[in-house]
């Protein structure tokens, strides 16, 4: 624990200096900065020693709790050989030995690794690729992209481009290349105004409408499995993803899945596709790549869109493209030791009783007055908070309703962060029953606060 001059210190230094991401200052700078100094297995200590759960995996990245000692030494034994150097050129063992542990429980068919440092620049690469691949196999009109309402795959201006938050996105729009945005599978809020009882995939027969309309400009489409995070933690019905990769290959158009929040274990299975028995053309991934300890990214692609863009020097058929810290080794090693943990520990057969235990102790969140859909897929949960029930009228943006609740939790030791008026719920995978129960308890009495 710091020293209380020195934590104050700390405080003002921080609102004098630090512009936060996804923050309104304005608002910041009226409370009191929570300074995070230490971490042990679920648990954070603010710079005054208060504990708090951490419950959304330190931005839905954390898997196996902080100071995980496997990863701490991975990380350390990497430092005594070597922190960074390039992969521009040269390669490094730690990068080598992950690709080749990457590809082994990647989705059949992704077998080339191409790293980079970020969940947005997984995604850029990702877009990249495909584009270039249809250049590089002269279909030169396939310059366009499909993408889901709703979605989230980073801030670049790249993945915006495909982005489907309008709260985020709008903005920015005149810097956009041309994307299709087909509907979400929004059972709750659906956009095409059906029931999902009867609905069959109305909004499948909507994208299938766009793609057989504009496939010979479409190079890829590009969505979240599963789960869309960002856009409100919205959980696909069953069948959803299988139909989409169907009529891709129906349209020829290549299918990049950003699985850089559902990876690694997060909804059940190492990647969310695995569940539909999908592989994707071109996988994004990053957050719980390395239990989530440090910056990395990954995109996998299959050996036709790596072999497409072999040829001459000449010919300028290279992927031009590369970050300083592609590769990073500390980041490569702390990545081989999560995986040998989800081995050791046999994390994704011990995960099921956990998904079972949060399912079962959701259920009574339903009953509460504002809370409109409870909804969870693995190990993420979300609980959406409308002003009225039937109506599902959501609470206005100048409410901060999520953020009075998640204030409310901070107080009683839990640090959460909401989605607008959706109450996020991801703890890291190592997270007891016990640290769950607690975990729900709290955000339990902070609504019954916050919204008696
Ligand atoms: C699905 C998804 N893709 C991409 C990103 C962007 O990752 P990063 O914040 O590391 O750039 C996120 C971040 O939340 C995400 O949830």
């Amino acid at each position: 624990m710091i020293r209380k001059t020195y934590q104050e210190q700390l405080q003002t230094w921080d609102k004098e200096y630090l512009w936060h991401p996804f923050t309104q200052m304005q608002d910041y700078l009226k409370e009191t900065p929570l300074i995070i100094e230490e971490g042990q297995g679920i648990n954070l200590r603010d710079a005054d020693g208060k504990e708090y759960i951490d419950g959304i995996s330190s931005m839905w990245c954390n898997l196996h709790g902080h100071r995980k000692k496997e990863i701490d030494d991975a990380i350390k034994q990497q430092l005594d050989k070597i922190a960074h150097t390039t992969l521009l050129g040269p390669s490094n063992i730690p990068a080598i030995e992950l690709a080749k542990s990457l590809v082994e429980i990647a989705p059949k068919g992704l077998t080339r690794v191409f790293y980079s440092d970020n969940g947005s620049t997984a995604n850029e690469v990702a877009l990249k690729m495909a584009f270039q691949y249809w250049q590089h196999n002269g279909l030169k009109d396939k310059t366009q992209f499909v993408a889901l309402q709703y979605g989230y795959h980073g801030d670049t201006i790249g993945t915006m481009s495909v982005g489907g938050i309008d709260i985020y996105h709008k903005v920015f729009q005149p810097l956009y290349f041309k994307t299709h945005l087909a509907p979400a599978p929004y059972c709750y809020r659906c956009l095409l105004e059906k029931q999902a009882e009867n609905c069959s995939m109305a909004c499948l027969e909507e994208l299938e409408n766009i793609l057989k309309n504009h496939a010979a400009q479409i190079a890829a489409m590009i969505m979240e499995p599963l789960v869309q995070g960002a856009g409100g933690m919205i959980i696909h019905p069953t069948g959803y993803l299988s139909g989409v990769r169907a009529l891709c290959r129906k349209y020829n158009v290549l299918l990049i899945l950003d699985e850089v929040l559902t990876g690694f274990g997060r909804t059940g299975k190492m990647f969310a596709c695995l569940h539909e028995d999908v592989a994707p053309d071109i996988m994004a991934l990053s957050k719980g790549i390395n239990g989530g300890y440090m910056p990395l990214a990954a995109t996998l692609a299959t050996e036709e869109i790596y072999n497409a863009f072999l040829g001459n020097y000449a010919e300028l058929k290279t992927f031009f493209h590369g970050h300083t810290y592609t590769g990073n080794p500390l980041g490569c090693a702390a990545a081989l030791a999560s995986l040998e943990l989800f081995k050791k520990e046999r994390i994704l057969e011990n995960l099921e009783s956990k998904i079972n235990h949060l399912q079962t102790n959701l259920k009574r969140f339903e009953l509460l007055e504002h809370v409109g859909e409870v909804r969870q897929r693995g190990l993420i949960a979300a609980i959406e908070l409308v002003k009225d029930k039937t109506t599902k009228e959501p609470y206005p943006w100048e409410e901060r309703i999520g953020i009075q609740v998640c204030l409310e939790a901070r107080k009683q030791g839990l640090l959460i962060r909401p989605l607008g008026h959706i109450i996020v719920i991801m703890p890291p995978l190592s997270i007891k029953n016990i640290e769950l129960d607690r975990m729900l308890d709290i955000i339990y009495k902070s609504l019954v606060v916050v919204l008696p």
